[in-house]
């Protein structure tokens, strides 16, 4: 279903939460429901039904969501527009573990469809910790809410991250939900791909004509990618500390990264054949394995500091955190991609929490030109040129160039050419959940993670993690809060023309 103006209405729909009252339903999908509804992107008869373990009627459900989606939605809440939205939003009380819980999913779907033909598709949004997946997968099974892949209404199973914690426990995961739902009905979230600068990747590098003759190992020296928060754990403590950054960022969002700006060009637009071109790229990374941790990766913790006068406190001082925790709140990674066009480039890869400013930037820094002419002094070297593609916030990209400064001398300086989505297109963009909802209703599968290439980055992922394991230490390194990280990471940069970006 096309809309007039900017992208695809979706099919009715019953979007059923698993984890109904909790923090994503809050903050992130029900508001993501009343934008698509906003924007018109939402069909009639579409409904939510959220589920939780206490008892509570409609009305007290709509009301908590009134509240969050007052202070998350994107755009303001109309009160009229909420009261026409809220409408279609239920709540189902019950035990996850209990067969009730899923016979009572069963008759509310039977209801809604007694209403409508033809009947809304269902779509089982499992936010909730892995260990549930069984219960909820199974139990959708034998109350008869599962479809054929091809059947109609279709029904489809989403879930987010983490899935697993290394490669063995992914593939656990994995099994138990392939045992219920075909590959084609999972759709795995990775909201870094739902970002609308993290789309316009695949644009910027094949919808312009100038980027691809030069986007290989021939022009470009090194690639940056920095995803940095500001932020510290929050609330997660306990399950920050048993991930850490390698798994909370770098097995993912990362990785992601890296694939889109790495790809071949895929020969078409199918979701598989823009998944595949994705997936060579993670089997094509250079395994790090046994001692290549030492050399090849830093992780370190975030340390006390003061920050603009205020005493920010060190990870081990977090509340819950353990005093001789070794969970890295900080890793980089220089990474290599064997294949023909990026033979020999390194990717570098770091992340962050409590660092200096929130920022998540891709950096592709060209080779410098010879050291003639204008770069002949070797001592005063120009600056080379570098694309910087900010993910967020201020999204956009700028081009780095050096030009003469106007007067009688030849002075040359690096100058930036810019470009700003806001001042562009003006407005916030959509929030990636709006995008990959969306996307789930419609069925397009192409921002979603396949279990092959979930699975492809957990295997490297848990290379780097047993070597780690191997070494044995007893503390980390630190950086104060509200730096750019620590001394370590800048050896993996050791190289006369590299450094990490002050971003
Ligand atoms: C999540 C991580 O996946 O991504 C968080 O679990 C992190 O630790 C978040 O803060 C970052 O997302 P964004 O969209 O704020 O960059």
């Amino acid at each position: 279903m096309k809309d007039e103006e900017d992208g695809f209405k979706s099919p009715p729909c019953l979007l059923v939460i698993f984890g109904g009252s909790g923090d994503l339903a809050r903050r992130k999908l029900v508001p993501a429901m009343y934008n698509l509804y906003l924007d018109g992107l939402l069909a009639e008869g579409s409904v939510i039904l959220g589920l939780g373990r206490r008892d509570m009627t409609h009305e007290a459900f709509r009301a908590t969501l009134r509240e969050s989606a007052g202070q998350f939605s994107r755009q303001a809440i109309a009160e009229e527009k909420w009261g026409e939205f809220e409408k279609s939003i239920y709540y189902l009380a019950g035990e996850i573990e209990k067969q009730q819980l899923y016979d009572d999913i069963f008759a509310f779907a039977e209801n809604m469809a007694g209403e409508r033909t033809p009947p809304s598709n269902r779509l089982f949004y499992l936010a909730i910790p892995p260990t549930f997946f069984s219960d909820a997968c199974c139990g959708l099974r034998r109350a008869g809410l599962v479809t054929s892949p091809y059947g109609s209404p279709c029904s489809r199973v989403i879930v987010e991250k983490p899935i697993g914690h290394d490669l063995s426990s992914a593939q656990e995961i994995n099994n138990i939900i392939s045992d219920v739902f075909h590959e084609s009905q999972i759709y795995r979230i990775d909201h870094y791909l739902g970002k609308e600068t993290v789309q316009n990747l695949l644009v910027f590098r094949f919808a312009n004509s100038i980027f691809e003759p030069l986007w290989n190992h021939h022009h470009i020296d090194h690639i940056q990618i920095t995803a940095a928060e500001e932020e510290g754990i929050g609330t997660r403590a306990s399950y920050y500390e048993g991930a850490g950054a390698l798994r909370d960022m770098v097995q993912n969002h990362l990785l992601q990264l890296l694939c889109l700006v790495a790809m071949e060009p895929p020969w078409s637009l199918d979701p598989d054949v823009v998944r595949d071109a994705r997936l060579a790229v993670l089997r094509s990374l250079r395994p790090i394995v046994g001692e290549g941790v030492n050399h090849y990766t830093v992780r370190a913790q975030y340390g006390p500091a003061i920050i603009n006068g205020a005493e920010a406190l060190g990870y081990r001082n977090e509340v819950l955190i353990p005093e001789n925790s070794t969970t890295e709140t900080f890793v980089a990674i220089k990474a290599f991609i064997d294949n023909w066009r990026w033979a020999g480039v390194p990717f570098y890869l770091r992340t962050g929490k409590r660092m200096k400013k929130r920022t998540t930037e891709i950096a592709v820094q060209f080779k410098s030109v010879p050291e003639v002419l204008f770069n002949a002094n070797h001592d005063l070297s120009e600056d080379p040129n570098v694309l910087v593609l900010r993910i967020q916030p201020e999204e956009g990209f700028s081009l780095r160039m050096v030009s003469k400064r106007p007067g009688s001398k030849v002075r040359v300086v690096p100058v930036d050419m810019n470009f700003q989505y806001n001042q562009a297109y003006g407005g916030v963009s959509p929030e990636a959940y709006e995008r990959l909802l969306l996307d789930v209703m419609i069925g397009d599968a192409t921002l979603f993670m396949r279990r092959d290439a979930v699975e492809a980055a957990w295997s490297w992922v848990t290379d780097i993690l047993t070597g780690w394991q191997k070494q044995e230490l007893k503390s980390l390194p630190e950086y104060p809060a509200g730096s750019w990280g620590p001394m370590e990471a800048w050896r993996l940069v050791e190289h006369y023309n590299r450094k990490w970006r002050d971003v």
